[in-house]
């Protein structure tokens, strides 16, 4: 099992380029079904999650051509209505791909993601709205199967939670069904935005992505066309976190800094010199981080859930406590125990965190428990005293292109170890 040694107390320094956002290329790629043409998606990254939306894509019998970081996605033929369980299963947000092939198909017969069951478990926004628009959809044996006779109808959804993956899949749904379809309380994240742009430039009448109503007007066919993925922000915030815990100096490049609009000023409370252009982030962080106020995870604009773990690892040598409050997921401080290993004092209570600042981590072995989470003890190995040993990678891959040759690259001395 490979894993990471990371010699900690390097300060990161020089320019870094931020790749395309996963959260965006993977709902674009499940969007590409609703063509029945070719679409160019540029700016993908390439990691692991993406890998496994392509294997859906291929699954259904479309054609994908990679070209560096575009991907080239002809789906102009599909050969079947499933997904099998096992795809289901390597990532959650294959369930963005159901309003695609209902739409597309008319049926589709696709497990649980994760194989969790229905009611309490958190695809019933997904499972409700789709069925306001007509979808008939039939548990069995831990399947759903779904189907309508004819298109999808516009309906009027009012969603309890702004769920992104449940905007998306709807947005997906209603571009080409019948009549409009109205979303309300829908979530704001910078990704509904580019999903909406790639769709409309494929010909939907999609208005007030980004806000909180969007009304889609059905079109009766849509085109392929050429779309750039937007920049990833919570890998931004990664390397913004990396550069923060090592007291760097680094430029972002290709970077979107709108949509880290609550993400910046917490770096700025903590002591660290940010200034931005309209694709460029400069951090500076010359002294030990200071403590901020707390910080509560909240839908967009709101701070990110994504960066939540990336900021406590920082906050974990602040000077001060600081308390987080994690209100979009339950058990999303699964680092907290790891970053405990390097030293961290982190007593968590609920959905809330209290991390008391400590001068310096100390080297210990310690796992990637989650994608961020990973990313989170990375960032704490950086700063520690010592070699740190990181294992748990495959999550890391889930989400981020090539971390350690581009952290390695900023001054960070990790070595990949197979
Ligand atoms: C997306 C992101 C993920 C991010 C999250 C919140 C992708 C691929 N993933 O995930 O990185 O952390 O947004 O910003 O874009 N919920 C329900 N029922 C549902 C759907 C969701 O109860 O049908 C709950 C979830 O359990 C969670 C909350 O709503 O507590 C937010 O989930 P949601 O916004 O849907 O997140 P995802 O789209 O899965």
């Amino acid at each position: 099992m490979s894993k990471y040694i990371i010699e900690g107390g390097h300060k990161l320094s020089g320019e870094v380029k931020v790749h395309g956002a996963k959260n965006s290329s993977l709902p674009l790629l499940a969007a590409t079904l609703l063509t029945a043409d070719i679409s160019a998606i540029e700016n993908c990254p390439q990691i692991t999650d993406l890998d496994a939306a392509k294997r859906i894509l291929q699954h259904l019998g479309c054609e994908i051509k990679q070209e560096g970081n575009t991907l080239i996605v002809d789906t102009s033929v599909i050969t079947c209505d499933d997904i099998p369980d096992e795809l289901m299963r390597e990532m959650r947000s294959s369930i963005v791909f159901l309003g695609a092939i209902v739409s597309r198909l008319h049926q589709c017969k696709i497990s649980f993601p994760g194989g969790c069951e229905l009611g309490a478990r958190p695809i019933d926004l997904h499972v409700s709205s789709l069925q306001q628009m007509g979808l008939k959809i039939e548990e069995q044996h831990g399947c759903l199967d779904c189907f309508i006779d004819g298109k999808l109808k516009g309906a009027n959804i009012a969603l309890s939670f702004p769920s992104v993956g449940a905007t998306e899949n709807i947005m997906i749904a209603a571009a080409l069904a019948d009549g409009e379809t109205t979303i309300t309380n829908a979530a704001r994240e910078p990704e509904i935005v580019d999903l909406a742009a790639y769709l409309n430039k494929c010909g939907a009448r999609i208005k007030g992505a980004g806000e909180s109503t969007i009304v889609i007007s059905g079109v009766e066919k849509l085109h392929g066309c050429t779309h750039r993925v937007i920049p990833d922000r919570i890998v931004a915030a990664t390397f913004m976190s990396a550069a923060a815990i090592t007291r760097g100096d680094i430029v972002l490049i290709d970077v979107n800094p709108r949509d880290l609009i609550s993400v910046i000023p917490i770096f700025e409370e903590m002591g660290c010199a940010v200034t931005t252009d309209s694709s460029h982030i400069y951090i500076r962080c010359d002294g030990r981080p200071k403590a901020v106020r707390t910080i509560r995870t909240m839908p967009y604009p709101g701070f990110p859930t994504d960066s939540q773990a990336l900021l406590m690892a920082v906050m974990s040598v602040a000077d001060g406590t600081s308390v987080f409050v994690e209100n979009i997921f339950e058990n999303r401080y699964k680092h907290a125990a790891e970053l405990a290993r390097l030293g961290a004092k982190i007593k968590v209570e609920g959905k809330v965190a209290i991390v008391e600042g400590i001068e310096q981590l100390l080297s210990a072995p310690v796992r990637a428990t989650d994608l961020r989470g990973g990313a989170a003890v990375i960032i704490g190995a950086l700063n520690a005293i010592g070699k740190t040993e990181v294992s748990g990678l495959a999550h890391i891959s889930r989400g981020y292109q090539n971390l350690h040759e581009t952290l390695n690259e900023l001054g960070a001395q990790i070595l990949l170890e197979d």
